[in-house]
């Protein structure tokens, strides 16, 4: 018999921290557990949501406000939660998300202008919803984007904000962790796949039941 409500998990971190694969092992992992999660990414995660995607993470890093991005994503958000989030936690099914709304308190929030307690305000009236666990994948961010751009997405808008601003999220996840220690746990990315892999499912495995 699966949880009356599944555990909901994100990954947070820099681009280029390897959250999209650890997530997707973590998903495997559960299943190998007998559980039933639902692997989502934001922005995105459902199919009005993946529309906006497009519109925030394509394009020249000006494109947009600060303000008009902290709009957008919590948009592309609001529609992640009522179509994919909320339904599978209720059928009592784990979500795994890569980012959440961490992503905007430091990327929108902490980057940009201090626009915290805009994204905070946002944030209570319109997701009010937190993760059960947050992993925080931490690593230096020259590393890390490096591996970023090597990608070539077409999807680069915010990597080529450059190394300072990776530099300043860095900081602000750190920051993050220390504000929600019962919630936000660091994950050292820095070591091979395995290792970090190992680390992940050591901290999820304490939170079920
Ligand atoms: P993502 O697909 O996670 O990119 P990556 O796999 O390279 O980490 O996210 C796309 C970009 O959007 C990424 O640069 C982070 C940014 N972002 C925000 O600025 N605010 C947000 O709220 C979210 C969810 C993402």
């Amino acid at each position: 018999m699966p949880d009356p409500k599944g555990l909901f998990i994100s990954f947070e971190g820099i681009d280029g921290s390897g959250k999209s694969t650890q997530a997707r092992r973590l998903a495997d992992w559960l299943r190998a557990q007998d559980r039933d999660p639902v692997l989502t990414r934001e922005p995105g995660g459902a199919p009005g949501a993946e529309e906006i995607r497009r519109l925030l993470v394509e394009g020249a890093p000006e494109r947009w406000s600060p303000e008009t991005e902290i709009l957008l994503f919590t948009a592309a958000r609001r529609d992640h939660l009522e179509r994919t989030i909320r339904p599978a936690l209720e059928a009592g099914r784990d979500v795994v998300t890569d980012r959440f709304a961490d992503s905007t308190r430091v990327y929108q929030g902490a980057t940009r202008g201090d626009l915290r307690a805009l994204v905070d305000r946002i944030h209570a009236d319109a997701i009010a919803v937190e993760p059960d666990l947050t992993l925080v994948l931490d690593m230096d961010p020259e590393v890390a984007l490096d591996r970023g751009l090597a990608r070539q997405s077409g999807e680069d808008r915010f990597e080529e904000f450059g190394l300072p601003f990776q530099q300043k999220l860095r900081a602000g996840f750190l920051a993050l962790i220390d504000d929600h220690p019962d919630r936000c746990v660091l994950i050292d990315a820095t070591s091979d796949p395995d290792t970090i892999a190992a680390r992940i499912t050591q901290a999820v495995a304490k939170r079920l039941p």
